[in-house]
């Protein structure tokens, strides 16, 4: 509600006499049912794409909208086309069912957000609950309902385009993150008019595809689906996720929208999912093209049977389920509860007692100050410092000129990411930008690209050496294209594109201090500028807030909060590589013959849940207790950790969990638990976590649960690579519960 005062007053009154229309209360959706043709029923799973995303429906579409042939559009763009298709469906429909109107709002619908890999670094649920919120408002507002997001995939595989959409290698932070997301699109009602329906992406694994390319056929164990993929979705539809979205690829051998294992057993037995099941854009179509239909109503039928109940732009479900039905291939009961969900998304999201939908957002331009806000406390709290050699930053307010190098410096598409809603380029903040805002006014800034992000030519390196060796310090900007990731942009080297290594090689040359700003929507395997550089910051694409949010970092004005969610490799060669995995027979450290590489440390550049502050932290005297628990108790866990540096900051501490002796090999670390806790500097606090035994479970071979007694290492610390250990032991039994005294 407070969001409403941004509005102009006439917009406001507008929407709130919108707002207060009130409708008869829709039809109940069996009623409905009852009273549907199968064309009717068949045309509410239908989802189309209008043939022109930003314009008006044809002749053709908009005679299937009357006769209710189509249940839901995506990404459509056109908020008067959009009005005059649910009016036709409204009101000259034969049961005036009202249309869905779907878009992926990843990181941001009107304000872009960091990229969702970026809002993963922040470690900050709270946050992106926010985000999601104010995206959720911003899309609503211009008479959207659903958004496909979020994009929950846990990826190992930084070759895959799609890590930057999504919340990095982890289960346990991918499980946080996921609740947070929900919670802020839908809230607590989705027919208020600031929420969207949730969709949770890719159900599931889509993140494991073979060589990190996209689509790629996944095969993976049992255990691994159920305690790596799986994870986030469980969070998500507990926390009332609407609908899920099937990925693209054959898991096991089978396709996501033809696999009742995954659509049936797992999401709507054993996660108890309720809502929409939606099929990737023409992924029913695809079971063609996978090899397990061998026609059209044949990939109808798979798909229908596995579980999907809305068809993404295949076309197939309008064209083939009513002759399926009519011919008893697909039971019409089958139908009915798929149309049932739909029916009842629609209704809770209000539709029918909503105003014809939609109104031109007044918030359009320009962005408000609010939603700037929250962009630029994202931005900033995704940053990560990777390195920070003799404590060059925050720059010393004695820095007099600052050359700012390197072609994303001045880049205003690039910081938008891969998939920018209708993120307005205009609205971008460039870190050049910033820079000039944030230094101080008896600073020179200079600039030159040096080169472009990915052509050949090093014809701007002698004018951009030049300039650097005039200034007290370097900031050079270099990366990957936004183009570079998401769908369909998997990449086979994750170096920096064109010439821009050798570029910030020249810069280092020059002796000047260089700070490198990589932006990115993956890990980039940089070994020769983590060595060389002295400074280095993961700034990802940050949205509109971009070049204030680094300007902050870099002088000072904000101090570096972000950690990384995902593993960073020396070399592709290493792929995959994340901490949580299993030990081998003959782990490094352990002999000669030892599992690794002769070539390469098998260490990663930097580890899961790495990142530096502008001060420094210190744990010691970890506590756990009781030593013994037994099923049903939970063990305290605590360290004392200690501001040690000259400034005040933020550490992220974090809590592992290993089991050293089980029936099956567990990973050498699975994240249990994380804080994030502020300390002025000489400021000393006991961190506490409390974890409970049902944390130590794990999937046995028949994919159930289990909890085995033993020897349980637990780890605090600031990463997945370091941090002090204590063990405790679970027993078989109950056991008394222990003395207060006893907790740390
Ligand atoms: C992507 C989905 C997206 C859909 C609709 C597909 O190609 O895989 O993530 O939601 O398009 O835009």
């Amino acid at each position: 509600m407070i969001r409403l005062a941004i509005l102009a007053p006439p917009a406001l009154l507008l929407f709130l006499l919108l707002a207060m229309d009130s409708r008869p209360s829709p039809p109940s959706p069996r009623e409905l049912l009852s009273r549907m043709t199968i064309e009717e029923k068949v045309g509410q799973l239908v989802q189309e794409a209008p043939a022109q995303a930003a314009g008006r429906l044809s002749t053709e579409e908009k005679r299937r909208v009357r006769e209710g042939r189509v249940g839901s559009f995506l990404n459509w763009q056109d908020p008067m086309g959009m009005a005059e298709a649910q009016r036709l469906a409204r009101k000259e429909s034969r049961l005036g069912i009202p249309l869905l109107f779907a878009f992926d709002i990843l990181h941001g619908f009107r304000t872009i957000f960091p990229i969702p890999l970026a809002l993963a670094a922040t470690w900050n649920p709270p946050l992106v609950e926010e985000v999601a919120g104010l995206s959720a408002w911003e899309g609503r507002s211009a008479g959207i309902h659903w958004t496909f997001a979020p994009m929950l995939d846990v990826c190992r595989d930084p070759r895959w385009g799609r890590i930057a959409e999504g919340p990095g290698e982890d289960p346990f932070l991918a499980s946080e993150l996921a609740s947070a997301w929900v919670r802020g699109f839908q809230g607590d009602d989705l027919a208020s008019r600031d929420r969207l329906a949730a969709c949770p992406k890719h159900f599931v694994a889509y993140g494991a595809g073979e060589g990190g390319r996209d689509y790629a056929a996944v095969d993976l164990s049992l255990g691994k689906l159920l305690e790596v993929y799986l994870p986030p979705f469980t969070a998500a539809v507990h926390a009332g996720a609407a609908s899920v979205m099937t990925a693209f690829p054959s898991v096991n051998g089978l396709p996501v929208a033809a696999n009742p294992f995954l659509l049936r057993t797992l999401l709507r037995q054993k996660l108890d999912f309720r809502g929409v099941v939606v099929s990737d854009w023409n992924a029913v179509g695809e079971l063609l093209v996978h090899g397990v239909a061998a026609d059209a109503e044949d990939a109808a039928r798979l798909a229908m049977k596995a579980g999907v109940d809305v068809d993404m732009a295949s076309g197939l479900f309008a064209a083939k389920l009513p002759g399926l039905v009519r011919a008893g291939k697909v039971p019409e009961a089958l139908l009915d509860q798929a149309v049932e969900r739909v029916l009842a998304l629609k209704a809770k999201l209000g539709l029918w007692s909503s105003p014809a939908e939609p109104q031109v957002p007044p918030w359009v331009d320009p962005l408000p100050a609010t939603s700037r806000g929250l962009a630029l406390r994202a931005a900033r709290e995704g940053i990560v410092l990777l390195r920070n050699q003799r404590e060059i930053l925050p720059l010393s307010p004695r820095v007099r000129s600052i050359a700012v190098i390197g072609p994303l410096a001045d880049d205003r598409r690039n910081a938008l990411g891969p998939w920018p809603g209708i993120g307005r380029e205009e609205d971008v903040v460039t870190v050049l930008e910033g820079i000039r805002s944030r230094a101080p006014a008896a600073t020179r800034v200079l600039f030159a690209p040096g080169c472009s992000a990915d052509d050949p030519s090093t014809a701007g390196f002698a004018g951009a050496a030049r300039l650097a060796e005039s200034a007290d310090i370097v900031v050079a900007v270099v990366g990957e294209q936004a183009r570079m990731s998401g769908e369909a942009a998997s990449r086979a080297d994750l170096g920096l594109p064109g010439r821009q290594e050798e570029l910030v090689r020249a810069l280092v040359e020059t002796g000047r201090p260089v700070v490198a700003i990589l932006s990115s929507g993956r890990p980039l395997a940089l070994p020769w500028i983590a060595e060389h550089v002295p400074a280095v910051l993961a700034a990802w694409f940050l949205g509109v807030e971009s070049g204030n949010a680094v300007a902050d970092i870099l002088f000072g004005l904000s101090s570096p909060v972000g950690r990384l969610p995902v593993t960073i490799p020396r070399a592709v060669g290493q792929i995959p590589i994340y901490y949580g995995h299993t030990n081998t027979g003959r782990p490094p450290g352990s002999g000669r013959d030892v599992s690794g590489y002769i070539d390469l440390p098998e260490t990663p550049l930097f580890p899961f849940g790495y990142g530096l502050a502008y001060t420094r932290f210190a744990y010691r005297d970890i506590q756990v207790a009781p030593a013994v628990i037994g099923h049903g108790q939970s063990v305290e866990a605590s360290v004392l950790l200690a501001n040690t540096g000259p400034r005040a900051g933020a550490e992220t501490v974090q809590l592992y969990l290993r089991d050293p002796a089980a029936s099956l090999t567990r990973p050498i670390a699975e994240l249990k638990g994380f804080q994030r806790v502020f300390l002025e500097p000489g400021e000393e606090r006991r961190v506490r976590f409390s974890l409970p035994s049902e944390a130590l479970a794990f999937v046995g071979p028949d994919g159930e649960l289990r909890k085995e007694a033993g020897d349980f290492e637990l780890r605090i610390g600031p990463s997945a690579a370091s941090g002090l250990s204590a063990s405790f032991r679970l027993e078989n039994q109950r056991l008394p519960t222990p003395s207060p005294r006893g907790t740390p």
